[in-house]
């Protein structure tokens, strides 16, 4: 932060991200990435509740830049989302944007990401937001925060993988290890000096800040003979609960408590995380460890962490224990208190069905394809694969000029509907097309999300943009609106920005559409965003003056 001005009521938090390529060494092999300011990973950004945040992004890297502010409601500030060719077209080299956005009505853990391509490999980090001054947690003032970021680290160049992927149609790639803070850990070879580590004072409390930032993998985590307490989620309290292990997909952040040991305990414990996979594709496999070191309260010197001191590991569940997942999920509720009531729409005024899934494209003639039998893999929505536009689609709404670049017609329901967990339909091609869905202010929303089995049943982490839902209910096999929606969870349902469909199997959430803006939704797992999981609302000014999209601010880059 450079500086920090209280201006009235409000306090703006300056920051200035340069984006610069930086040369980083892991796993013995050194390799020059997109960077801010020259930090792998890049740096936190800190604000309370109520502050505006200003951050101006100077581009100094080859490559076309966007950031997005992941899970910041931006109420009526849809121009510094940053979606790539959906709120803005991209900072192009040599040029710089001023993201300008107000935190209204969260507190809690979010990040920042790229989000263009697969440059979010690198280009990521937290966003701490404080309760208003003078306002407690809901929980024990903790000792001291930690932010725990999770990364996956390619040896190659990501953005040469994927595109490499979609040429060619297969899978991309995998990666060659996941990252704590941006280190690897000991369990990988050539990595043994690259380990995070919280040295922990005896009978404390801390707060970790679990951020999941990997590219393609939900992972478990967890730390050797302690518990976790969650206590928030994607910037929202929870009913706290304790767990050993918890889930994160990702997109999503998770605050949990750590209470240390009472007594210095003789030993180091690691804190590892890998992946929970589902789908058939190859994925990598692999743990990453940090360490949690107690330090000597009786040791003056401050080399008191004893390294010959024998070390324990956790238990993680099994890498396809959905079992495990759906226990854990099912523990999330909103705390739902008089502070922090849970306001989940009681009334639905419109209602939307969703299949997400895998699908094909034909290969183009005289190529060779490795996905599905020759085929070319893609992914959709409503059997829609999204097709990215060229001009930013809130560009083209706000002036008014969308004929060519969108249509409306985003299908509300599947056009053939089949037994989308049973087997697949004859035909499992997808359509290309660059289509939105249309909300007018107010709309409250109800969106069923169902899991297919095409290509294989997979959970898929969706994420909205713009808006916070209430997760009132999932389930496996096909949704069945007579059984299920009785069922439905209205009072206190876990409130997110980005929630897991099971793999074969579905997910109901409930939101206001109350911020007027394209806002993008797509799967998390950056590798089905690109074939073309992903689609776009667009919701329209209310009547009021306080209900409508401002114009965009005068730097906004042109298309
Ligand atoms: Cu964190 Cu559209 O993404």
């Amino acid at each position: 932060m450079i500086e920090s001005l209280q201006t009235g009521a409000t306090t703006t938090r300056h920051y200035q991200f340069d984006i610069k390529m930086t040369n980083v060494t892991r796993l013995c092999k050194t390799k020059s990435i997109v960077t801010v300011n020259g930090q792998f990973p890049g740096p936190k950004i800190v604000a309370r509740e109520g502050d505006r945040v200003v951050v101006k992004v100077v581009n100094h890297v080859p490559y076309n830049i966007s950031l997005h502010w992941h899970g910041i409601r931006q109420l009526l500030s849809a121009w510094a989302d940053g979606p790539a060719y959906i709120t803005q077209y991209p900072i192009q080299s040599g040029n710089s944007y001023v993201y300008n956005f107000t935190v209204v009505g969260q507190r809690g853990t979010l990040w920042w990401h790229a989000h263009i391509s697969w440059l979010r490999a690198t280009l990521y980090g937290p966003i701490i937001i404080l309760p208003k001054l003078g306002i407690p947690y809901p929980f024990a003032k903790p000792y001291k925060e930690v932010p725990i970021i999770f990364g996956e680290w390619w040896k190659a160049d990501t953005e040469a993988v994927i595109n490499q992927a979609l040429q060619t149609g297969g899978g991309p790639n995998i990666s060659d290890a996941y990252t704590i803070n941006g280190l690897p850990g000991p369990l990988y070879n050539c990595s043994a000096k690259e380990i995070f580590k919280i040295k922990a004072k005896p009978g404390k409390t801390y707060l970790l800040r679990i951020i999941n930032a990997a590219l393609n993998d939900e992972l478990f985590f967890s730390i050797a003979n302690h518990s976790l307490t969650i206590v928030e989620v994607d910037a929202v309290y929870v009913k706290p609960f304790t767990t050993n292990t918890l889930l994160t997909a990702p997109g999503q952040t998770t605050n949990v408590l750590l209470t240390t040991k009472a007594e210095y305990p003789y030993a180091n414990f690691f804190m590892e995380a890998r992946p929970y996979a589902t789908g058939q594709g190859t994925f990598d496999n692999s743990t990453v460890a940090g360490i949690l070191e107690y330090k000597n309260p009786t040791s003056l010197s401050s080399s008191s962490f004893n390294k010959s001191l024998p070390s324990y590991k956790p238990i993680l569940p099994a890498l396809n224990d959905t079992s495990f997942v759906t226990n854990f999920t099912k523990k999330l509720r909103s705390l739902a208190s008089v502070q922090y009531p849970a306001n989940v729409p009681q009334m639905v005024d419109r209602r939307f069905f969703f299949t997400v899934g895998l699908g094909e494209n034909p290969c183009p003639e005289n190529h060779t394809c490795q996905g599905p039998n020759g085929t070319m893999f893609a992914a959709s929505i409503n059997n829609v694969s999204f097709v990215m536009p060229t001009t930013a689609l809130l560009q083209s709404h706000f002036a008014g000029k969308s004929r060519g670049v969108y249509a409306s017609d985003f299908p509300i329901m599947p056009l053939a509907p089949f037994n989308y967990t049973g087997t697949p339909p004859n035909s499992t091609f997808v359509t290309n097309a660059t289509k939105v869905l249309v909300l007018p202010f107010n709309t409250s929303v109800e969106l069923v999300m169902q899991g297919t089995s095409i290509l294989g049943a997979e959970s898929h982490p969706l994420h909205l943009h713009g808006f916070n839902f209430f997760v009132v209910g999932q389930g496996f096999g096909n949704y069945n609106p007579a059984k299920d929606r009785a069922r439905f969870n209205l009072v206190d349902p876990v409130e997110r920005n980005t929630v897991g469909v099971p793999p074969g199997g579905w997910v109901a959430i409930r939101f206001l559409a109350d911020n007027p803006g394209v806002w993008f939704m797509h799967c998390h797992l950056e590798v089905h965003t690109s074939w073309g999981l992903r689609m776009a609302w667009l919701v329209l000014d209310g009547s009021l003056p306080s209900q409508k999209l401002p114009p965009p601010p005068s730097d906004l880059p042109k298309c």
